[in-house]
């Protein structure tokens, strides 16, 4: 069996590449390299390309017919919701635009399933907690629109009888497996508090006045090696030709506060952190935190690490990579 995984110099996607070659599975990367990062990959067969650029179509069909392509893993997109909300049109060309090529691409390969990555972005300011899949999806910025409309984009494949897709709505990813495939940048609670500390400031709380029992805001963490497995158990059952649902929430089903992130990090690094409070920030709930039942039933599939697990592999994955 040989996948595509497009993005998998990326975070989350090398973390993949990883697992499916552990398993003594064939892979082929797809990136341009603007966030990834190539020695996550190690030897891995790597196609420099931008997904959304020209030519990109006749280049990945090219590919998967020559590497025999089962399957893909859809990871490749820009996530930085600020630049989504300064540049949408770059956002909706990257992320759909590249979508559609290489569904397009699959199309022309006559490959057929694929598992792409959504967000828990799709859901903006739910007002419902635990969040469900059925939940309201009204993004609150391009990023997660055009998460939104490339699980619509793929449904509308799959009606055609295109493709045989799911969709893995991710929560508060963190962690790594090892230093070398941690994440590098700071966009998520996690990496911002540790950069904090290594810059010797106290960490950030944005609002302690939200309806939480501690008055931080609660979000759901999931170790990107359970992230990671969720796709290998997708592509299985996409494999057997399982009955599965369109979008699956990957999370822990568990809330942690920013208060107890800040002192799980304190714990990983072996000191007490006295943290600095700002006002809240626009457009922060109080709370998300995954119904991720449907995984569980359908999938099978259930988080097994936990926030120290996170905050400590993310701690010396930073210490070694910075
Ligand atoms: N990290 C998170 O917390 C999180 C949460 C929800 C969803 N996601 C989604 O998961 C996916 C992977 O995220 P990540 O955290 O690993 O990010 P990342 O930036 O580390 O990885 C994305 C990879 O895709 C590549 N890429 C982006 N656009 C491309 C294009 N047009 N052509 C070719 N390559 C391109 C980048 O170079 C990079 O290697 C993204 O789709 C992201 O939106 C991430």
């Amino acid at each position: 069996m040989t996948t595509l995984i497009t993005g998998g110099a990326g975070y989350i996607g090398a973390h993949v590449v990883d697992l499916l070659r552990r398993r003594g599975e064939r892979v082929l990367v797809a990136d341009d390299l603007v966030t990834g990062i190539a020695e996550r990959i190690a030897d891995a067969p790597l196609l420099r390309l931008d997904l959304a650029g020209t030519g990109a179509v006749d280049a990945l069909a090219a590919a998967m017919r020559d590497h025999r392509v089962d399957a893909v893993v859809h990871f490749a997109a820009r996530k930085q919701v600020g630049e989504s909300v300064a540049e949408p049109a770059r956002y909706y060309r990257d992320n759909l635009g590249g979508l559609a090529n290489l569904l397009l691409a699959m199309e022309r390969a006559e490959v057929e399933r694929l598992v792409f990555s959504s967000s828990a972005a799709v859901y903006g300011e739910p007002d419902e907690n635990p969040v469900r899949e059925t939940t309201p999806q009204r993004p609150i910025n391009p990023y997660g629109e055009t998460k939104l409309y490339g699980e619509h984009l793929i449904r509308a494949a799959e009606r055609a009888g295109r493709v045989r897709a799911v969709s893995l709505r991710y929560f508060n990813v963190a962690g790594a497996a090892r230093p070398e495939l941690s994440d590098r940048v700071a966009l998520n609670v996690i990496p911002m508090v540790i950069e904090k500390i290594v810059a010797d400031e106290p960490p950030r709380i944005f609002g302690d006045d939200y309806p939480t029992p501690d008055g931080t805001c609660i979000r759901d963490y999931v170790h990107v090696v359970d992230l990671a497995e969720a796709h290998l158990v997708a592509l299985d059952a996409l494999a057997d030709g399982r009955a599965l649902s369109p979008v699956y929430n990957i999370g822990t089903g568990r809330g942690s506060s920013v208060a107890e992130v800040i002192a799980s990090v304190g714990r990983a690094c072996g000191r007490p952190l006295a943290p600095a409070v700002h006002p809240r920030r626009p457009g922060d709930p109080a709370a998300i935190v995954a119904d991720a039942s449907r995984a569980r039933d359908e999938l099978g599939w259930r988080a097994r690490f936990g926030l120290d697990d996170m905050t400590r592999s993310s701690w010396e994955g930073w210490l070694a990579t910075h």
